[in-house]
């Protein structure tokens, strides 16, 4: 594994002179020190598991590395706005269940592309990376641990090259970050969607009705078929698998002539529709990525409806997929995945990220992480998997 910058000692005796420490009481204090400070942010859309990884890092970093960890509030936001706080034993006590992120997160926080308000009222858009490492070195971190997806990630890999020195954490429900098997959060969502699945196949069943179910995952496929497949989902429609109209109707008509009069779709939010390409929702210009996707389930309620001639309804599950309690897998994997940040951060290996590969935790540089989006490959194994067992994709 590459490192970047200089490492740190276990038990490290840098001394520091930072302007404000940890207790906040002030920028003029100065503080003479020989611990590691870790600093500890989540960023991005939250996940089940944020909170089982922050606990992870924290409870070594505190118990076997003498560190001191400071929370940083709402991801990258709060290190523009030098937000942080210390974070103690009984911070991180009772948390690894719980759902979402003691921290704080925001979409809304990339250093280079910061949204300003101006005295009109207006929003602009700056470049804020100055004041990141600034606050990186007000507060005296010797690391910082980010726990993101890829957006965060690509922020982690460009304050690598301001000279912080940073370790990542790999989230997202979405699965689409390379270099790791896995995300923490995928399997909450992909469970939860598939709950949701098998419920509407009781009241589609009752009905017989076509039910159209719309899940999260942003240019990536993965949850919709994962749970497509796990749910039994009669069609499954995914971003890299372009569908055809036609297709889908002759699906659906031919189950109704078969005398099964439902059927379930679920749709990956990012999927292309023929002629129409993705459905964007709306654009928020304060987040890098500006397009807010969701409304093709509606999209291909409507033209089942009026083409085939099928009573049909819309289920968006939302941000149902992202909240609650992490499942025993996706706890599993936020421990392991955290327990790996803090020995990287405190063998000094930064540029880093803790990956998930052939189910051992390893290291892998963030560039790598970040040179693509992980899409699901149109003949991967589950694809072919769900092919097998009679499920359509739209293309045959
Ligand atoms: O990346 C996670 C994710 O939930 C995507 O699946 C989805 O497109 C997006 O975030 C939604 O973002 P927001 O919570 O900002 O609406």
């Amino acid at each position: 594994m590459r490192a970047t910058s200089k490492p740190i000692e276990r038990n490290i005796s840098v001394q520091h002179e930072c302007t404000a420490h940890a207790t906040g009481s002030g920028e003029n204090e100065m503080a003479t020190r020989t611990t590691m400070r870790v600093g500890i942010l989540t960023g991005g859309g939250d996940c089940p598991g944020l909170n089982a990884v922050i606990r992870a890092v924290a409870k070594p970093a505190m118990n076997e590395h003498n560190a001191r960890i400071i929370g940083i509030e709402d991801g990258f936001e709060g290190l523009v706005e030098g937000r942080m706080r210390e974070l103690t034993n009984r911070d991180v006590s009772g948390i690894l269940n719980l759902g979402g992120t003691i921290l704080g997160t925001s979409n809304k926080g990339d250093p280079w592309h910061y949204p300003t308000e101006k005295v009109d009222g207006s929003i602009e858009i700056v470049d804020t990376s100055h004041r990141v490492l600034r606050n990186y070195r007000r507060w005296g971190l010797d690391v910082l641990i980010a726990i993101g997806g890829d957006g965060t990630m690509n922020i982690c890999h460009q304050c690598g090259q301001l000279g912080m020195n940073i370790v990542g954490v790999p989230k997202t429900i979405d699965n689409d970050l390379m270099s790791t098997d896995l995300t923490f959060g995928h399997d909450t969502a992909v469970h939860i969607a598939t709950e949701a699945i098998d419920r509407l196949h009781t009241t589609a069943s009752s009905h017989h009705r076509v039910m159209v179910i719309e899940v999260m995952g942003r240019y990536a496929g993965w949850i919709a078929l994962s749970a497509g497949l796990a749910g039994g989902a009669d069609i499954i429609l995914i971003p890299e698998i372009p569908f055809r109209w036609d297709s889908i109707f002759r699906k659906v008509r031919e189950r109704s002539f078969q005398g099964k009069r439902f059927s379930i779709v679920c749709v990956g939010e990012g999927a292309q529709c023929p002629d129409v390409g993705e459905i964007v929702k709306s654009y928020d210009v304060k987040r890098t990525d500006a397009k807010q996707l969701g409304g093709v389930g509606e999209f291909v309620a409507r033209r089942i409806t009026e083409d085939a001639d099928l009573e049909t309804r819309v289920t968006v599950l939302g941000h149902l997929q992202r909240g609650g309690s992490p499942t025993a897998f996706d706890r599993i994997l936020a421990t392991r995945l955290g327990a790996k940040a803090i020995e990287l951060a405190a063998q000094g290996q930064f540029g880093a990220m803790a990956a998930l590969k052939a189910n051992d935790i390893v290291s892998v540089p963030i560039e790598e992480a970040i040179s693509q989006l992980k899409l699901v490959p149109p003949d991967h194994q589950i694809v072919r998997a769900a092919r097998a067992v009679g499920t359509s994709f739209g293309d045959e």
